[in-house]
């Protein structure tokens, strides 16, 4: 059984801290225009040279979060999130630029295995039987067999391309969603943010791997740029025609990503793969996930494989919703029906 919270927005981004947001904005703004200290400034000194003035507001890299304040209270720009705000509050959760990082327990991770939907309605069977079909024609293209090993280059290349077209379905969904509410002036109900941390996620998981391979050929790369082509094209227009459809898809081929990541860690335990077997686990991943120092690459599979398995439940459940419920993601967790 998934946690109870297993993916979703960090606490604290409901609706009281978006007002709080929303509010602090307009007198930002005007700040930004109106202070006296930068309406006070000379626009040009001495030397000849200009100076920025209210009107120019001017980035300076050099002044970290301290002067990332002092140079918005003058009137030079607003501080990126990330930074502190002018009242001292920290904007984003942890410091990080990055939306939502999971972070698993050992336990967590290993209690994961692959589990299964059993389709209910047309709309599951449509979806399940899409991706069967999608599967089964790639593993034959690619020699994909999920009783046999593989070697670590066939590995690195199938979950480098899976990881490229695995980032379009969480981006399209937010995308649209975004548009829709600005179509049509109504709020989203918390959804988008739980689409693009899945859409980030699964780009992390693509700079990860990618952090294992020196190169992509033209043809690996002609590949994707021609999957990701077809793929965002039927994405949209088919989450644009049904939504519910689109997530019980994904939810499907989710569970595909954690029988896939399954294989490959009995294949890595059975000794099959001994160049993965202990190789340190990638900076970029220990610093995502908030891995020990001595975390291995199995960790970091491990924590892959969680997220898959994440996308998996949160998808059947957003394919269970109305449009216009609430996300049961969005601060609070929900129960796994999926
Ligand atoms: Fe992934
Ligand atoms: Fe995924």
């Amino acid at each position: 059984m998934l946690a109870k919270r297993c993916c979703g927005s960090a606490p604290g981004a409901g609706l009281a801290s978006e007002l709080q947001r929303l509010t602090f904005l307009p007198v930002s703004v005007r700040t930004l225009h109106g202070s006296a200290a930068a309406a006070q400034q000379p626009a040009e000194d001495v030397s000849g040279k200009e100076k920025p003035t209210a009107a120019e507001p001017q980035v300076r890299h050099d002044a970290g979060d301290e002067g990332a304040r002092k140079n918005y209270d003058e009137g030079y720009i607003a501080p990126h999130p990330g930074s502190t705000n002018t009242q001292g509050h920290e904007v984003s959760a942890d410091g990080s630029y990055m939306l939502m990082h999971p972070v698993y327990t050992k336990e967590y991770v290993l209690s994961i295995a692959p589990r299964h939907k059993k389709p209910a309605s047309a709309m599951e069977w449509t979806g399940y039987w899409t991706v069967t079909a999608m599967r089964k024609s790639f593993d034959l293209a690619t020699g994909y067999r999920p009783d046999r090993w593989m070697s670590a280059p066939k590995w690195l290349t199938r979950i480098l391309f899976l990881e490229t077209v695995a980032g379009v379905p969480g981006m399209v969904g937010g995308m649209l969603r975004h548009m829709r509410s600005l179509r049509t002036m109504k709020r989203d109900h918390g959804w988008i943010h739980t689409l693009l941390e899945e859409a980030e996620n699964e780009r992390m998981h693509l700079l990860t791997f990618l952090s294992l391979k020196n190169k992509n050929n033209l043809f690996f790369r002609t590949m994707v740029i021609g999957g990701q082509g077809v793929f965002f094209a039927l994405y949209m227009l088919f989450y644009s025609l049904s939504a519910r459809h689109c997530h019980a898809f994904v939810g499907y081929l989710e569970e595909e990503a954690v029988k896939t990541y399954t294989h490959l860690l009995k294949q890595i335990d059975a000794g099959e793969l001994p160049e993965w077997a202990e190789k340190e686990a990638p900076v970029i991943a220990r610093n995502y996930w908030k891995l020990p120092p001595n975390a291995t690459l199995r960790d970091v599979i491990l924590a892959v494989r969680a997220d898959e398995a994440c996308h998996s439940h949160v998808n059947h459940t957003f394919s269970q919703l109305k449009l216009t419920d609430d996300n049961p993601f969005s601060g609070k967790g929900s129960e796994l029906v999926a």
